[in-house]
């Protein structure tokens, strides 16, 4: 595996995105908690960071743990500390160099540039340069403004890049992460879904031996793909919870719940819509209704889990994001929302925690579900929150308000599956707003609640931009809506991206 030493950059994930793509497992680590360096770690990757190495509480780190032990590869500010840190010479630019750039000399023969030519498009954001380097050292490639813009340790398998090869604007970043993943490191690029279910699979048969373990289902691609590798792992000895919350989409329950026992899990559905709507009368506050709804859930799905005789384990969906933001840097970044799940369960339930999928990002649950055969009713789904509908009613949540939103919310999704858009689309939802506005319908005056449309294109959910839905298409929604749907007799389209608004409307 490879080890990426994180300094906090923005850029650090997609360092580990690159390096997944190329087949090879890797890990992210924070500067300031760096695990022991192991025989299966084949090289090390230093990120950026929003720090300058001029700057007195720069991150440090101890060099000698790494350089000529293993390989490095040492990115941005990686690059310009390990120059400073050698005896080299870094200063603050005078402009910021950000943006392209292009190599105008490239060293012949140098195994990380291999394949690489001169003129290739890099990416620059920094805003000190290195401006001497000692005599081991030697620079490798350069730009018209950054003569150090690569340089290799003479005599080690030590290197250094000025430039960013994560992201697109990069052109060959890829071939040069392949080039030192593959010819430095001697990575063998095997990692990939299949591969990793195969191994999951045995860890967790060898973890778990004939114990007991409960998992929560949601109908989401994260619960369900752990599931059904614990289940290939231990069968009938996993039992799946998969509770009716009442604030799911029309007909989810059902039609999620059967899908499930035709995958052969040995699960139980749990109706619990009164407990959840009583618990949520009159509570107005977005974050009161999540907390509501997370105690409601932890007091059924305790109940359930203790139906089962001897269990001794909980397993979660938990994947690797929530993982690095709960480890980062930073720390974990300020709730804007309590929506996360790390940290599971309170301790009351006492149970041991697995979780198959907490290595992986959220593209690679979804290969990992194709390799285990899947089907896209559930690898396909849009995210879809915890508390569900009642955080798309505004205000309180009553039994009459979520029959309306489910109705609404069908006619839209049906539609844009209809219209071929389910797909392009990242997420889409109805949302329920308590105003009243006039209408007409016939020749009778009406006075009824509004239905706002949202629809976001994102990679991960932290960002969003709303989708240009065609018009016909919306005019469809529209009619369908105010036509079918009583109760309703506006409906709104949301045009904002994220940020400033979020995805959901509370
Ligand atoms: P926001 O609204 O924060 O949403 O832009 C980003 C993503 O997170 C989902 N979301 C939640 N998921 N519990 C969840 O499990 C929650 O309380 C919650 N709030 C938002 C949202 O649907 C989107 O995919």
């Amino acid at each position: 595996k490879i080890i990426i030493i994180d300094y906090g950059s923005q850029f650090t994930q997609l360092i580990a995105r690159r390096v997944r793509e190329l087949n090879v497992y890797c890990e992210i680590h924070p500067f300031n908690n760096i695990p022991e360096i192991t025989a299966d770690v084949k090289g090390v990757i230093f990120s950026g960071s929003p720090y300058s190495v001029l700057q007195e509480d720069a991150p440090q780190i101890d060099l000698a743990r790494f350089h000529q032990k293993q390989p490095v590869l040492a990115v941005c500010y990686g690059a310009q500390y390990l120059a400073q840190h050698s005896g080299g010479r870094v200063q603050a630019s005078s402009t910021r160099e950000y943006g392209r750039a292009n190599l105008n000399y490239i060293q012949a023969d140098n195994k990380l540039l291999k394949n690489i030519n001169i003129g290739s498009q890099v990416w620059m954001s920094h805003g000190d340069t290195i401006k001497e380097i000692p005599e081991e050292f030697e620079v490798i490639a350069s730009t018209d403004s950054v003569r150090v813009a690569a340089f290799h340790v003479k005599d080690t398998d030590t290197y250094a890049i000025q430039f960013h090869p994560e992201v697109t604007h990069s052109i060959d970043g890829k071939q040069l992460l392949e080039n030192f993943l593959a010819d430095i490191c001697g990575c063998s690029q095997n990692w990939t879904a299949d591969a990793f279910v195969e191994t999951t699979i045995a860890e967790l048969k060898e973890k778990l031996g004939n114990d007991k373990v409960v998992l929560g289902l949601s109908g989401g691609v994260d619960s369900s793909v752990a599931a059904i590798l614990l289940h290939k792992a231990i069968g009938a000895n996993l039992h799946c919870i998969f509770v009716d919350n009442g604030l799911l989409r029309k007909d989810e329950y059902e039609a999620v719940l059967e899908q499930y026992k035709h995958l052969g899990l040995n699960i139980k559905g749990v109706d619990a819509k009164d407990r959840f709507l009583s618990q949520l009368a009159g509570v107005k506050d977005p974050e009161l209704k999540r907390k509501a709804i997370g105690r409601v859930f932890i007091e059924v799905f305790d109940d359930a889990a203790h139906e089962v005789q001897d269990v001794k384990w909980l397993a979660q969906g938990t994947i690797y994001p929530d993982v690095i933001e709960s480890i980062s840097v930073k720390g974990p970044s300020a709730t804007i929302k309590s929506h996360h799940n790390v940290g599971g369960l309170p301790d009351f339930m006492k149970l041991k925690v697995v979780e198959p999928l907490n290595t992986l990002f959220k593209d690679e649950v979804r290969r990992v579900g194709k390799s285990l055969g899947l089907e896209d009713f559930i690898l396909g789904r849009h995210p879809f929150p915890g508390p569900g509908l009642a955080i798309r009613i505004l205000g309180d949540v009553t039994a009459e308000k979520v029959a309306i939103l489910q109705d609404a919310d069908k006619i839209y999704i049906d539609n844009l599956k209809e219209a071929g858009l389910y797909d392009q689309v990242w997420q889409a939802g109805a949302i329920f707003l308590p105003v009243q506005s006039v209408g007409v319908m016939g020749d009778e005056r009406t006075y009824e609640n509004v239905i706002c449309l949202r629809a976001v294109e994102s990679v991960d959910g932290m960002t969003a931009d709303w989708c240009h839905l065609p018009y016909p298409v919306l005019a469809k929604i529209s009619n369908e809506i105010i036509n079918k749907v009583k109760g309703i007799n506006r409906v709104v389209y949301d045009i904002s991206s994220k940020p400033p608004a979020t995805i959901e409307w509370e």
